[in-house]
């Protein structure tokens, strides 16, 4: 025992010259910057392309995005959902899309989607090619009966003929769902979003305040990063909802969505979602994939006690969430609508 004592004091003695509050915070935060870049990747603004035919692919893919022409009603474009204001979300648990018809699930950000290995919710979209060529037909959102159709609204407007005929030069029918959906793709991808926490992830420690870091440390030490990873902070897997506690009792929806099962047809993946990229979190409720839950801190809590079967102090929670600010980017410059292009004038 007084040996014991003896060594504390002894270890205590040695450790007091180097405890001094400054030192002990500049460490900390070197060692939790370490940690973090073991676990996420930093993110940047793209380089814009140089050569003109991606310039106009890019250039065409934002324009079409922004496009409402296309749709079976003529309002609805891909930014009806994914708007500029709400940090490409829609800030409605489900959206409305054409004839005011209700989607199944929320509308995540676009910003950052580029980063997912899947797309949608249940990882039903394998790409962002194929997620846009798909919403031409969606029921809730263009609602068009076939390709044919939504590629007969673009012929309509005259100035497509060029910008597409610029951006796929090698193609003699250019105007196609397959160039739709490669355009748009090529837009999205230039749709990321830096923020403090990738400063920090690149060596600036003081991008994040103490109270941010405190958060970054909760998210790694609580096994949140289990999940919730990589360069998108999620997005790379898929995951059940409800790891130790059924998710519904919690979020009280009276109907749970089975999530992946119901594609894939398989019990295995009941319950089974993409893990959500938290980039821009901060501003996209309301949460889950059925919008359920309006609050952040909430929304916390809940995946605490569900995937982790952890219970979260007021404390751990604010500090979490602080974190989650931290992840918030600009909106891209080019988030923005062109002005259209004309439609045909009528002949006299
Ligand atoms: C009517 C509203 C609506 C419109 C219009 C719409 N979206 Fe979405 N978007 C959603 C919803 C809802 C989801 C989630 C669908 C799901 O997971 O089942 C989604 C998901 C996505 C995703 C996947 C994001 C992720 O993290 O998984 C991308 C990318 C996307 N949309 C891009 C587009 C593009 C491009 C267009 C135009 C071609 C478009 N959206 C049109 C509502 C809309
Ligand atoms: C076992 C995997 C797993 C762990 C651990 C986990 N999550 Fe999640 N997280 C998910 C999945 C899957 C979703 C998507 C759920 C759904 O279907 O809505 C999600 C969604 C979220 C959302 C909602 C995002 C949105 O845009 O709707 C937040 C916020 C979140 N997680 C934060 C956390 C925090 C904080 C922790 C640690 C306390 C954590 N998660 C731990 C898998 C996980």
């Amino acid at each position: 025992m007084k040996a014991v004592s003896a060594a504390l004091i002894r270890l205590t003695l040695i450790a007091l010259p180097l405890a001094t509050p400054v030192k002990a915070e500049t460490n900390d935060a070197a060692k939790l910057r370490v940690d973090a870049a073991a676990l996420f990747m930093p993110i940047a603004t793209p380089v814009a392309p140089q050569d003109s035919v991606s310039v106009q692919r890019l250039e065409l893919g934002r324009r079409l995005f922004f496009e409402n022409r296309v749709s079976m009603d003529g309002n609805i474009s891909c930014a009806f959902c994914h708007l500029p204001d709400k940090q490409a979300s829609d800030g409605l648990p489900k959206s409305i899309g054409v004839f005011g018809k209700e989607n199944p699930r929320n509308a995540p950000s676009v910003f950052n989607a580029a980063l997912n290995f899947k797309q949608h919710w249940r990882g039903d979209r394998e790409s962002l090619e194929e997620q846009a060529e798909k919403a031409l037909l969606g029921p809730a959102s263009f609602g068009n009966p076939d390709a044919a159709t939504a590629m007969g609204k673009l012929k309509a407007i005259p100035a497509y003929a060029a910008a597409f005929k610029n951006a796929f030069p090698d193609e003699a029918e250019p105007i196609n769902s397959k160039n739709w959906g490669r355009a748009i793709a090529a837009y999205e991808r230039t749709l990321l979003t830096p923020s403090k926490f990738d400063a920090f992830l690149s060596g600036d420690t003081a991008a994040l305040t103490s109270k941010e870091q405190a958060g970054l440390r909760q998210f790694i030490d609580l096994g949140c990063v289990g999940c919730h990873n990589g360069a998108g902070v999620g997005g790379g897997s898929f995951q059940k909802f409800g790891v130790q506690s059924d998710y519904w009792k919690e979020t009280g929806v009276a109907v749970p969505d089975k999530g992946r099962a119901d594609v894939t047809k398989n019990d295995a993946d009941l319950y089974v979602f993409k893990v959500a990229g938290l980039r821009n979190a901060a501003q996209t409720a309301p949460y889950f994939h059925d919008g359920s839950v309006a609050d952040l801190n909430k929304a916390v809590r809940i995946m605490a006690k569900t995937q982790l079967g952890e219970t979260l102090s007021d404390a751990d929670v604010a500090a979490l969430v602080a974190f989650l600010g931290a992840l918030t980017g600009k909106v891209p410059a080019n988030y923005a609508a062109p002005d259209p292009y004309p439609d045909a004038q009528e002949r006299k």
